[in-house]
């Protein structure tokens, strides 16, 4: 589904970048990914490569607007355009998550907001940049059902989703007239990505006297299968996304809670 295309992801040494970065490059993209640190990104990289994809690894910050220009640059000087810009950071949740909002300090509470909406500002603007002239491209982004519904012990969690949500609707607004489309993915809690989550539900799950394997089981509960998605069927949702058979799609966040969360 993305032969030829060129993809850079964001946050690819973690548990959703790195599943993405596999499931793009099984559909034969050529993939530039990038992380805070190197060592996860080259692991991803390497897992791609050995499998016989096209994968290149690269330290860029992505709150930082002068390093994903250079790297952006980097990728059309070599690949001569970009095609799929995939934002998939995601910050410590410990910093940000457990505290009553009534104890909450401000600053903890805008941590999130500031830090989602600037990385993903920055990484679609500057790809944008690059993909008006072409008139092609797709811009993505993943949310949680946070966005939607109110959950307890979230902090600045749930207001920067939403916001990461409207800004996907914006972009949509003024890129898609000049064929860029952007579009989002709402998953809930995968239980493969056992350190980012349990690092996430363990506050709220002690807070209300469960277990992790209890609270994973009432997550599970709500889902209509009775069960949490995994990495590899959320992949695959995203690559049909990026890919031109999605390209009815754009301005919209495509709702992976599997029940969880009604439209
Ligand atoms: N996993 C799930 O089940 C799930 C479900 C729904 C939504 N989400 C959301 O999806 C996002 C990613 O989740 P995840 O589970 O993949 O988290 P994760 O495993 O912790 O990965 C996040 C990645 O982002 C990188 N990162 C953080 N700040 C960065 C920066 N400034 N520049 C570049 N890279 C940066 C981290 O690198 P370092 O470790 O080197 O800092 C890490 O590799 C989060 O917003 C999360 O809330 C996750």
């Amino acid at each position: 589904m993305l032969q030829n295309k060129v993809a850079v992801i964001y946050g690819a040494g973690g548990a959703i970048g790195g599943a993405v970065a596999l499931g793009f490059g099984r559909e034969g993209a050529k993939l530039f990914l990038t992380g805070r640190h190197l060592a996860p990104v080259e692991a991803v990289a390497k897992d791609i490569t050995s499998a016989g994809g096209s994968a290149e690894a690269a330290e860029v910050d992505a709150l930082d607007e002068q390093a994903v220009d250079k790297h952006l640059r980097f990728v059309t000087d070599k690949a001569s355009r970009v095609d799929i810009s995939f934002n998939a950071v995601g910050i410590p949740d410990t910093k940000i998550l457990g505290v009553p909002l009534i104890e909450l300090d401000v600053e903890q509470f805008s941590l999130p907001i500031a830090t989602y909406t600037r990385s993903y500002f920055l990484t679609a603007r500057l790809a944008a940049r690059r993909m008006v002239p072409n008139k092609s491209g797709v811009i993505m982004r993943v949310t949680t059902l946070h966005s939607r519904t109110g959950l307890p012990l979230v902090g600045g969690y749930g207001p920067a989703m939403a916001a990461v949500e409207a800004l996907t609707r914006d972009l949509s607004a003024e890129l898609a007239p000049q064929g860029v489309r952007v579009v989002g993915l709402r998953p809930q809690a995968m239980p493969e990505s056992v350190g980012s989550r349990r690092r996430f539900f363990e506050p709220r799950a002690r807070a209300s006297g469960m277990t992790w394997e209890q609270f994973q089981e009432l997550l599970a509960s709500r889902t209509h299968p009775q069960r949490l998605m995994t990495l590899a069927e959320m992949a695959n949702v995203a690559a049909f996304m990026a890919s031109d058979k999605a390209s009815g799609m754009t301005g919209t966040i495509v709702n992976l809670t599997m029940g969880s969360l009604d439209d």
